[in-house]
């Protein structure tokens, strides 16, 4: 190659040292095998003083030849030894990369499954379903008029008072946390008057009320209830105990059935609360307190423009965490609120 210099030692001198200089400064085996063609390939100076032995006068062929061999040779030795560095280099790195440690501890997900208390709500409303109810849904704030005054609870009625109900700021525009799933007797009485003939209300709501009570074993500030309503002609109480007879049996077997102890709610006349016979209760059979009913207080049909001289009806409203208590055995009401998935897991993973 023209810039290669005539050989003399000089010349071998500096393209060995440009050569050991390449090898030091090729940080990886990619590099090296570059530095390799540039320094020892075809058109390299120490292949080209290789090829120029044949124009070397004879006497000084043997001294060049020696100055040429051991210039390869120490080169050559620069690179197989660089190489060899490099690789172990490469896979050690390799290694470390893909390294798997067998001690760590493997991140599994856990699958979810649906909270026994959505669950239970839906047994419940399910059980409605098949005897032809609807299904109706009210907002969680409400207007004091539908969660109170419309249901027959006047102004002073003592479930009003500051220490029940968590009313909403600001104070004037009348909203609260409604304390009941009653309120949407109201609403639905008030959407469907007009065509009661042709389709009476059976319907039942299962929802989320709140009232300011203690977070205790059995007690949730935040609670869930069903309210049932049957608006239609010739409606009488002997529907009423059906209907929660019926329910009774679906969620507690056979020999379960309720009885009704007489009580005062402003929204039914007359009104009872309803024990449930539990044949199956943790402790012996017995009756326990579930829930409130009656049949709907004429002025509370008024209110819906619903004419009580024509139609009657029933309502009912429950506590579903109750259920869930009394079917499962839950004994802590919190249990059902915290969220612990050891909780829900003792119900099976539905999903
Ligand atoms: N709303 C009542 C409560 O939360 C329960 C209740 C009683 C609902 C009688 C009714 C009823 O529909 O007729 O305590």
């Amino acid at each position: 190659m023209s810039d290669v210099p005539e050989i003399s030692p000089e010349a071998v001198d500096a393209a060995v040292a440009d050569a050991l200089a390449a090898v030091a400064a090729a940080s990886d085996t990619a590099a090296l095998k570059q530095a390799r063609s540039a320094h020892q390939g075809e058109g390299s100076p120490l292949a080209t003083f290789n090829a120029q032995m044949r124009s070397v006068a004879k006497e000084r062929k043997a001294e060049f030849g020696k100055l040429i061999g051991q210039a390869r040779g120490r080169v050559n030795q620069a690179f197989a030894a660089r190489e060899a560095e490099l690789q172990e280099a490469e896979v050690a790195a390799q290694l470390e990369a893909e390294r798997v440690d067998i001690t760590a501890v493997a991140s599994r997900t856990r699958q979810g499954a649906r909270h026994p208390m959505g669950l239970m709500q839906e047994t419940i409303t399910d059980i409605f379903v098949g005897l032809g109810w609807e299904i109706e849904e009210g907002p969680e704030l409400e207007h004091e008029w539908f969660n109170f005054d419309s249901l027959n609870l006047d102004e002073d009625h003592p479930a009003r008072q500051m220490q029940d109900t968590f009313f909403v700021d600001p104070i004037e525009r009348h909203l609260v946390l409604r304390t009941q799933t009653s309120p949407v007797q109201m609403r639905t009485m008030l959407e469907r008057r007009g065509t009661l003939d042709e389709r009476p209300i059976y319907m039942l709501s299962p929802g989320r009320v709140a009232r300011t009570d203690e977070f205790d074993a059995t007690h949730l500030p935040v609670f869930t209830q069903a309210e049932g309503l049957v608006i239609d002609k010739g409606i009488t109480m002997a529907h009423l105990k059906g209907t929660l007879d019926h329910l009774a049996r679906q969620l507690f077997g056979a020999e379960a059935k309720t009885r009704l102890r007489t009580n005062h709610f402003p929204f039914t006349e007359p009104s009872a609360e309803f024990d449930l016979w539990h044949p199956t209760f943790t402790g012996g059979a017995r009756w326990i307190e579930w829930g409130g009913c009656g049949m709907v207080n004429p002025n509370v049909l008024r209110a819906a423009g619903i004419d009580p001289e024509v139609y009657s009806g029933f309502a009912f409203g429950l506590g579903i965490e109750r259920a869930l208590m009394f079917r499962s055995d839950v004994q802590d009401m919190r249990d059902m609120a915290e969220g612990d998935v050891r909780f829900s897991e003792q119900f099976g993973m539905v999903v």
